[in-house]
């Protein structure tokens, strides 16, 4: 299985998607999922941001990037203190997904092409292994298992 640092990424981005399906469609109890969400992005965030933006060759994408974290953090919170059944939870639901999508696309379409321009593909398999290191980490400090 590939473990270059494009590929992991790209594979939790997946992951978080099926999240966001379950959270629409109320597969699950929806503060708990909120919870998974909160812990899987903070995780990928923080991983992408300490081993991988810092290889950019543009020091510009990489705090676009961080900043987009931030927003998208910042929604996910509004989301979690809010009742999953209140008039405004699916609205800023979609706000949130929609905030996110919009990043994990700029991510795959521009940032992660310049990556895998940028390095060999020896340094990619290392970024790989560093990302999915602080991912871990994190998760298990979350009380996820991965
Ligand atoms: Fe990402
Ligand atoms: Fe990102």
């Amino acid at each position: 299985m590939a473990s270059d640092a494009v590929t992991l990424i790209t594979n939790d981005h997946r992951m978080m998607e099926q999240l966001f399906d379950r959270l629409r469609d109320g597969d699950g109890d929806r503060q708990l999922l909120l919870d998974e969400c909160a812990a899987r992005l903070t995780a990928h965030s923080h991983a992408e941001e300490q081993k991988v933006y810092t290889e950019l060759p543009s020091a510009e994408e990489a705090h676009h990037g961080a900043d987009e974290h931030h927003e998208a953090e910042r929604l996910l919170h509004d989301l979690q203190r809010i009742s999953p059944e209140g008039p405004d939870f699916d609205e800023k639901l979609e706000e949130f997904i929609a905030a996110v999508r919009h990043h994990v696309e700029h991510e795959e379409s521009v940032v992660l092409p310049e990556l895998r321009e940028a390095v060999s593909p020896e340094r990619l398999e290392e970024l790989g292994a560093a990302f999915e290191e602080i991912r871990i980490a994190e998760l298990a400090v979350a009380g996820i298992r991965v």
